[in-house]
């Protein structure tokens, strides 16, 4: 069975077959509107969401599907004391397919030891988010049709965003692509994507200047420093109005770069930018819901056809995870490790390194 908790559990193939039958549902809309007919989708969220929970539940109600869940831990069982594992494992009695989001990284990892059915990944902690990103590749094949060659501006919180390190993981694959990472030092992109996903062979560069990358950019991806993973109010405060995109800073960009943000934005972009025509965020929305619906399909195609993953990792087994917003922390799993490219061992649900080896 497939499942999808990183962008890399898709080749680029089938990242293109994916981003393919979006375009073809696009134009097509009727054809796809009995396409799993029958089929439940469970929406297990366990933290706040607007866009993605709804995009998923438009996209199976578009397919003809129904779906159940919840959209608040303290609506479920989780307030009772139970574990991501039962939940799932109840779930799977109930759904054919299961989107779930939740505040410890690693938590969809756990439920696809549990699961019955394909388990995706709508956004575990500051760790990843693959579905944004599919969003995002549909958006970017949209508006400038390749994936290679580009530009590429990350800018704001690119510690906790984890729609920042999806795309980097999925985007690094392509050719020529060049990343200039914007933010401040203290929320600068963690270890584990710039020495195991960059290595020696991406280019990156990193920036506190929005204004000196601008000119540079294809594309500008805005995100918004992620309140909720901050230990202190104090260093949030200082660090909330670091970078604000407005018409002015916008001067110096190319005519057809392009401006992604994952939404919701709090005040990262003024709205006077909204009209610009290189404002993407809100067609990217759209994407994300025809996006999904090309996912689900394919997940539900696959799971019939007993389709199953090639898995090259070298996993052992150590101590436990040293990280406390990894779900080993709360979850009775085994602590796994898997050998990156870079000849690390990573905790395969938050990445975090394998200590006192
Ligand atoms: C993002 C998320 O949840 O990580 N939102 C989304 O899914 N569109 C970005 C964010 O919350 O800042």
């Amino acid at each position: 069975m497939r499942n999808l908790l990183d962008p890399t559990d898709l080749t680029i193939d089938e990242i293109n077959q994916i981003i393919d039958l979006a375009l073809d549902i696009i134009s097509h809309r009727e054809k796809y509107s009995e396409a799993c007919k029958g089929s439940k989708l469970a929406t297990l969220f366990y933290e706040p969401s607007t866009r993605t929970r709804l995009s998923f539940t438009a996209a199976m109600m578009e397919l003809g599907g129904n779906v159940i869940g919840f959209s608040d831990a303290n609506s479920s069982s989780a307030s009772k004391g139970e574990t991501v594992a039962d939940t799932v494992r109840v779930l799977s009695c109930f759904a054919d397919i299961i989107a779930m989001r939740h505040p410890k990284e690693g938590a969809p990892m756990v439920a696809t030891q549990y699961a019955t059915v394909p388990v995706i990944n709508a956004g575990d902690g500051g760790h990843s988010h693959p579905t944004q990103t599919l969003t995002d590749l549909l958006t970017i094949k949209r508006e400038k049709d390749r994936f290679d060659n580009l530009t590429v501006g990350f800018c704001g919180d690119l510690k906790f965003g984890r729609t920042v390190h999806s795309l980097i993981k999925a985007l690094r694959r392509y050719k020529n692509v060049k990343f200039i990472l914007i933010s401040p030092d203290e929320l600068k992109l963690p270890d584990y994507i710039k020495y195991d996903v960059f290595g020696e062979k991406i280019q990156f560069e990193e920036t506190h200047s929005l204004e000196e990358a601008m000119p540079k950019l294809d594309v500008l991806y805005m995100t918004r420093i992620q309140k909720e993973r901050f230990d202190s109010e104090e260093a949030y405060n200082r660090l909330k109005n670091s970078f604000i995109l407005n018409t002015d800073k916008l001067l110096t960009a190319k005519k057809d770069m392009i401006i992604l943000h994952p939404l919701p934005r709090v005040n990262e972009i003024t709205y006077e930018v909204d009209n610009d025509p290189r404002a993407c965020y809100f067609r990217q929305v759209e994407n994300g819901k025809f996006v999904r619906m090309a996912l689900i399909y394919t997940l539900l195609k696959w799971k019939k056809e007993g389709c199953t993953a090639t898995n090259n990792h070298q996993i052992i087994e150590g101590t436990p995870c040293r990280y406390s917003r990894c779900i080993s922390s709360i979850e009775p799993v085994k602590h796994l490790y898997k050998l990156s490219e870079n000849g690390i061992y990573r905790c395969i649900y938050c990445e975090g390194p394998l200590e006192n080896r």
